[in-house]
């Protein structure tokens, strides 16, 4: 296969394009990110000799269309994703996530190329903290950020077009993702990393908000599958079963790292923040066979402390504007 990897050099894209080189050589890869803050040369690096990197802008039709032309699949990572970003300045997420996936849109379409559209369970709001329910492919979207509105708006793009246009397209709306090659600013690395700098780690308000996390590997195989065997306008909901208190998560890493459980400071929340994320991944599993490898939490949390713990040259450069930026908003 010819694929096109957008937004390939941010974390969960740079994993993806790892895990293909490795596993299919006889795909042909081509990255086009337009190296925002968020994505980086170096995440590439090991596979730079098998791949092309193109910087670019998907939101440019000059930019996106020769290389959707050249391609027979695009796996569409691109995106702005961090949700305090999108609460500072919501403007670079309706650009990437809604124009620029609208551009993308419009390249499969002239080309007939098939299309992965990743997206991600914020779509579907929150859920009650402790209750049974699970989102479902049937539950109704109802986006709390700038960040998931945008989100929730390309899924509906590519909704549109399969129906309009008969895009062979198909959508994933997966869970917390964790692993190597996360920007600092979200949550896991962000405590990893303030504990190496001799920093405290810090908690959103009690820490009570549940999020349901996978390895970013387990994340990537269902891509896979989905891509290989999914059904041409159907949308797939991938988790591993994992829901975690933010609180629970911090106290793991924590012990992990060899640091007293309560070692933390508690910041003020995130405005809006979503209560509770639960996937039900049955149909995942059911139709394609799907399942997560990395089912020992610790464990994969213990692997990627031990990620960050060697790798500093990447993460290091932008740990003092990271915590910097943070402190401004009082977190
Ligand atoms: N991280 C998670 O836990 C998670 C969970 C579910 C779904 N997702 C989705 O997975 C995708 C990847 O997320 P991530 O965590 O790897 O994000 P990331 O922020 O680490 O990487 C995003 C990449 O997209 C690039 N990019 C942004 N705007 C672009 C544009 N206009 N043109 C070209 N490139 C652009 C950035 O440079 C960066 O390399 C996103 O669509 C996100 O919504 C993420």
């Amino acid at each position: 296969m010819r694929l096109l990897v957008t937004g390939g050099a941010g974390f969960i894209g740079a994993n993806f394009v790892h895990s293909t080189v490795r596993d299919h050589p006889e795909d042909v890869v081509t990255v086009v990110d337009a190296l925002t803050y968020a994505g980086s040369r170096e995440s590439l690096r090991g596979v730079e000799d098998s791949i092309e990197l193109v910087e670019g802008d998907i939101a440019d039709v000059d930019v996106i269309d020769p290389l959707v032309a050249a391609a027979d699949a695009v796996v569409h990572f691109a995106a702005e994703t961090h949700v305090d970003n999108a609460l500072a300045d919501p403007r670079p997420f309706l650009h990437s996530n809604v124009t620029g996936t609208f551009a993308v849109l419009e390249a499969v379409r002239r080309h007939g190329v098939r299309l992965h559209h990743v997206s991600t369970d914020e779509v579907y709001g929150d859920l009650e903290l402790d209750g049974p329910t699970r989102f479902t492919e049937a539950t109704p979207y109802n986006p709390s950020s700038p960040y998931s509105a945008t989100k929730a708006a390309a899924d509906m793009l590519v909704r549109a077009w399969v129906r309009s246009f008969c895009v062979h397209a198909t959508i994933s709306n997966c869970s917390n993702n964790f692993g190597p090659y996360q920007h600092i600013e979200k949550f896991i690395p962000r405590q990893i990393t303030n504990i190496l700098t001799g920093r405290r780690p810090k908690l959103y308000g009690t820490g009570a908000n549940v999020r349901d996390w996978i390895h970013v590997d387990d994340h990537n195989s269902a891509v896979r599958a989905i891509l290989e065997r999914g059904e041409a306008g159907r949308t797939y909901l991938i988790g591993a079963d994992n829901e975690q208190s933010n609180l629970a998560v911090l106290q793991s890493l924590l012990a992990i790292m060899g640091r007293d459980p309560d070692d933390f400071d508690h910041v003020t929340d995130r405005s809006g923040h979503d209560l509770r994320y639960a996937i039900d991944p049955s149909t995942l599993r059911d139709e394609l066979g799907w399942t997560p490898a990395r089912t020992d939490f610790t464990e994969a949390l213990r692997e990627t402390v031990e990620w960050y713990r060697t790798h500093p040259d990447w993460w290091a450069p932008l740990k003092d504007a990271t915590e910097s930026s943070y402190s401004k908003r009082g977190q």
